[in-house]
């Protein structure tokens, strides 16, 4: 099978691509990856000698580059997206441009080439906030963030293709997915790599909102078996094996990691924080889906990975980019906060 993936320099990107070409050997893929600050080569440095594989350098929304790599191509993963919901509060243009038009140029692209798989990558923040209950594939899109508002724009533009065009396509809506190679902006590489450095992790309001976490390794099974079996025109919910408050996994990593209650940090809260977001995954399991791994050695297997890969986060952390980004977005926040 000849796959496109993009955003494969990414977080959820490179776990996939790995994972897959371990899975099954008759897979090739072209990662279309534009490097930007959440892309690293180094994620799949590994794979340099991987015959099998291959980067292109290249932005989704840009026709030609897209156009050329969907030649010859079986199936789309579709993973490239601006996905940081305080940058989308920061400045929502790039997440309009990569996650709307980029799918946009994406879909076209693979009608024109009659691509028989389209596997669009998406997130359950699509749902808004749950207050109680579950998050069912036909629910009302509420998203409440610019980062989540782009991808239910993206949801509904890959629907009307299936409906308008007939574009085999199917949509996956993740929850908080954590792992190795998360770039460290997101809650949980934060926490680990500020620990690491004796540094307090910034405990947004009152840290009683509830994520759902996926290791990101059983979302790569997720969407290999999605790629595989799941229905054209159907939506997955992916969710994960862990539904806890922020406060308690905090205190969860904090234990693990032998750190003082001193580093956690209240500070102030993202402006429309979502509550609570809960995913029934039904479908996914009637397609056969079982996660491998449980929670605990899920988190212990990520703070191990940051503790014995220093070389590859050190320097995200130390690049200019990230330092402004980090000052502009916790400086003022941190000064204000207090310990919990
Ligand atoms: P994040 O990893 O940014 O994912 P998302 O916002 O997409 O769910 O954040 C996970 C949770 O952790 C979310 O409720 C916000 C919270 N959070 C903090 O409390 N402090 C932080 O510095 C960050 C980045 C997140």
């Amino acid at each position: 099978m000849r796959l496109l993936v993009t955003g494969g320099l990414g977080f959820i990107g490179s776990n996939f691509i790995r994972h897959l070409l371990g899975a099954r050997r008759e897979v090739r893929i072209t990662n279309l990856d534009l490097r930007t600050y959440a892309g690293n080569p180094a994620s799949l440095a590994d794979l340099a000698r991987d015959r099998r594989y291959r980067w292109v350098r290249g932005d989704v929304a840009d026709p030609r580059v897209v156009d050329r790599c969907m030649a010859g191509v079986d199936a789309v993963v579709h993973l490239a997206a601006e996905t940081h919901v305080d940058r989308s509060i920061l400045d929502a243009a790039a997440f309009l441009r990569t996650n709307v038009v980029g799918t946009q140029v994406l879909l076209d692209a693979a009608l024109r080439r009659k691509v028989g798989r389209f596997v669009h990558v998406s997130t359950d923040e699509v749902y808004g906030s749950v207050a109680r209950g579950f998050s069912r594939e036909g629910d009302r899109l509420e998203p409440n963030s610019p980062y989540a508002a782009s991808k239910a724009a993206a949801d509904l533009l890959v629907r009307s293709y299936v409906r308008t065009h007939g574009l085999p396509a199917v949509v996956t809506r993740a929850s908080n997915n954590f792992g190795p190679c998360q770039y460290p902006e997101k809650a949980v590489p934060l926490m680990i790599t500020n620990w690491i450095d004796g540094e307090p992790f910034p405990l947004y309001g009152d840290g009683l909102n509830v994520r759902d976490w996926l290791f990101v390794l059983d979302h790569a099974r997720a969407l290999e078996l999605i790629l595989l079996r799941g229905r054209v025109g159907e939506i997955y919910n992916v969710g994960g094996t862990h539904a806890a408050t922020n406060r308690g996994l905090v205190e969860l990593v904090r234990r693990m990691m032998r750190v003082p209650p001193e580093l956690v940090r209240r500070v102030p809260d993202r402006p429309g924080h979502d509550r609570r977001y809960a995913l029934d995954c039904g479908k996914l399991k009637s397609l056969g889906f079982r996660h491998a791994y449980g929670f605990a050695e899920a988190l212990r297997l990520t703070v191990e990975w940051y503790r014995s890969h220093e070389s590859w986060w050190r320097p995200l952390k130390r690049a200019g980019g990230y330092r402004r980004y980090y000052r502009r977005q916790y400086a003022g926040r941190l000064r204000a906060g207090a310990s919990p």
